[in-house]
């Protein structure tokens, strides 16, 4: 019979595999660390959380997450400085949000004590996957799924959640250029747009697979019902800068609600630059590309932490966008990077260190 405890227990790896691992050339979220941070949902508790060797598991065929898709998941980082501290950067917004996700697909919300003993047990093992310098970090994949296995189309009784890291460099460095939704959509009104679950990354892949075909990276979402205004990518949010002035959607329950786009709009405030939080038309942004004033467009999200846009095509019609000086992308990034690694002062509060 399994032992169930309140304390997390820890099976540490025989073997490393970090030998094996090319630091200065990943592929994103090919590699994983040693360990993995597992803690079942049975008879109506959180229970038995471990940090165990990374290895594959087994369920049944019939477990719900394969049929119904209850999943979700976070995306987080892990950074160290050169004097070998690591830190999250706003790790609580991760935890609320997982919860937030996990209650739209009817799942139970996860304790904060487990979250955060199992991630820092995880990193304090697993501590020479995360490498220092600017720009190197270890991508943190907390998710959930419904493991009962019965195929009854209804919530399941039995969830695992787990943490699984592998390490990262910013990804999407160059430019990308996107195209602008006109059929498809990724969220609606009362949908689960907010919430990151699985399946609503899943129903992306085929339509930006035909923007890819047309040479576009990315789509940016518009509504669902009009296709008039701009929401957000694949896994960015996205800002326009018109003349100095920033402008981005207002989350909503088709948006998810970014950490690092949160973290910019008050970046923002703080450097003096105005950002209006609205709802953006299609049009607007291909009248201020006409007329000159669109400047800049760039996403933003945790694994590519600005990602600037250098073209957009909306009705085949193409909108190139030149590079500007002093980029508005660019101080973003750095500004963040910099508190990300303990480089500059975090006024906020956004670096938690994990000691
Ligand atoms: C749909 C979507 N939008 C935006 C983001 C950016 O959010 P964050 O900045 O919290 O990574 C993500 C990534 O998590 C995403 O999946």
């Amino acid at each position: 019979m399994a032992i169930h405890t309140d304390k997390i227990s820890v099976e540490k790896s025989k073997t490393s595999k970090i030998g094996n691992v090319d630091f200065s050339n990943l592929t994103f979220g090919r590699e994983f660390t040693d360990h993995m941070f597992v803690c079942d949902y049975e008879d109506g508790k959180w229970q038995n959380p471990k940090v165990i060797p990374y290895q594959a598991m087994s369920y049944e065929p019939s477990a719900r997450v394969f049929h119904y898709g209850q999943a979700v998941f976070e995306g987080m980082k892990a950074y160290k400085d050169d004097d070998g501290k690591v830190f999250l950067f706003r790790p609580k917004q991760n935890f609320d949000r997982i919860n937030k996700s996990s209650a739209r697909l009817a799942m139970p919300a996860f304790p904060e004590n487990y979250f955060f003993e199992g991630l820092e047990t995880l990193l304090k093992l697993d501590n020479e996957w995360i490498k220092p310098g600017v720009g190197n970090s270890l991508y943190l994949r907390p998710f959930v799924i419904a493991t009962e296995p019965a195929i009854s189309a209804s919530p399941a009784n039995m969830y695992r959640f787990m943490i699984i890291c592998s390490p990262a460099k910013s990804y999407y460095n160059s430019a990308v250029r996107v195209l602008i939704a006109e059929h498809f959509s990724r969220s609606a009104n009362g949908g689960v747009g907010a919430a990151k679950a699985a399946g609503n990354y899943a129903a992306q892949f085929y339509p930006t697979s035909l923007a890819q075909q047309k040479g576009f990276q990315q789509i940016i979402w518009t509504d669902a019902d009009t296709h008039t205004f701009l929401e957000e990518a694949g896994t960015m949010n996205v800002f326009f800068r018109v003349n100095d002035k920033l402008i981005t959607a207002p989350t909503s329950d088709r948006i998810l609600d970014g950490v690092t786009r949160k973290s910019i709009i008050q970046l923002a405030e703080d450097l003096g630059i105005t950002c209006e939080v609205r709802q953006v038309t299609v049009e607007e942004i291909k009248n201020a590309s006409k007329d000159g004033s669109l400047k800049e467009i760039f996403g933003a999200g945790t694994a590519a932490v600005i990602s600037p846009i250098s073209a957009f095509e909306h009705h085949e019609e193409l909108f190139e966008i030149a590079e500007v000086e002093d980029s508005y992308a660019k101080k973003f990034k750095q500004t963040l990077l910099n508190i990300q690694h303990n480089l500059s002062e975090d006024k906020h509060g956004w670096r938690r260190e994990v000691k």
